[in-house]
């Protein structure tokens, strides 16, 4: 694969290479021993044309950390706001020779139509309601590392489906690794035919949750309702927020997940998300290890070194 735009097309064994790959940068990150500058002399572009913190941060930590040239491109500051379009923005950013672009964007499709036209690597970092292919890694190997083993979990997603990349990534990889997914979602959230990706649906929150390994919360999507019914906050916090009496519902070591942002008080109460099961911080420690490891394989053609896959 040249480039990283979805979960959607990687095989179980290319997902768990990406896994151990990014294992090997855990140890090295938190003590900030990287030594192995391996992306000396490249320059990583990251173009956010969506607001970010954790995303955009741990890819320019991540390039940082590997030797890169990390510069960023916010699309408020940029020519984006005088009408460039988005292939006249890539062509740019071609044209300075990037050797490899981060890209979040508001439309679904928007980081595939630019892999096309662009000679360098491109990694997705969320776009529109399609794939967030790093959340789905850097979640999954959360679980990995506090359960021991991804299949055979049974994983609760809860929130905004019809929105959510990251419940669409998050599918696609804990399915391919054997996971039992259930996902819930009042009936107006929830995309039509989910069941074809392999997993179990339910409306009813309580009934989602009895004996699962691990609950992953996700916010409503206010900025992509189109229209759609959109239940108060007080409504939703009733029947789909995690409170400390429904995480009782899930198995006595549920781990409890949020991609983050969260909406305390409205998907999930404080005394869940700051929990001892709650691994929400851990989720964003091993986003820095994950994209150091994508923009290392991703880039090892380009360095002369064997690829993947
Ligand atoms: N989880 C996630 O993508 O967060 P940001 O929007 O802050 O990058």
């Amino acid at each position: 694969h040249r480039h990283l735009t979805g979960i959607d097309g990687l095989q179980p064994h290319e997902i768990a290479f990406l896994l151990d790959e990014a294992e090997t940068w855990v140890e090295a990150n938190r003590t900030h021993a990287t030594p192995d500058k391996r992306l000396a002399g490249l320059t990583q572009i990251n173009a956010f044309f969506e607001n970010s913190t954790r995303t955009l941060l741990s890819f320019e930590i991540a390039g940082k950390r590997l030797g890169a040239d990390v510069v960023n491109m916010h699309a408020a500051q940029s020519s984006v706001k005088k009408g460039e379009t988005l292939i006249d923005t890539a062509m740019t950013l071609n044209a300075m020779r990037a050797d490899v672009i981060v890209i979040r964007h508001m439309s679904s499709g928007a980081v595939r139509l630019i892999a096309d036209k662009v000679d360098c690597p491109v990694l997705n970092a969320g776009d529109g309601r399609h794939e967030h292919p790093t959340q789905a890694l850097l979640d999954a190997l959360t679980i990995r590392r506090r359960k021991g083993a991804i299949a055979g979990q049974r994983v609760v997603i809860c929130g905004d489906l019809l929105h959510s990349r990251v419940a669409r990534s998050n599918i696609l990889a804990l399915t391919a690794l054997a996971a039992e997914v259930r996902v819930c979602a009042p009936s107006t959230l929830m995309p039509p035919m989910i069941e074809r990706m392999g997993v179990t649906a339910f409306t009813d929150f309580d009934r989602a949750l009895e004996g699962a390994d691990v609950v992953m919360m996700l916010r409503l999507q206010n900025e992509r309702m189109d229209g759609a019914y959109v239940p108060s906050t007080r409504e939703y916090r009733l029947r789909y927020g995690l409170t400390l009496d429904r995480l009782a519902k899930a198995a006595p070591d549920a781990l409890v997940m949020h991609p983050g942002p969260m909406n305390r008080g409205v998907e999930i109460d404080s005394a869940v998300a700051d929990h001892a099961r709650s691994a929400i911080t851990e989720q964003v420690e091993m986003g820095v290890a994950v994209r150091m490891a994508c923009l290392d394989v991703l880039t090892r053609r380009a360095r002369g070194v064997e690829g993947w896959a």
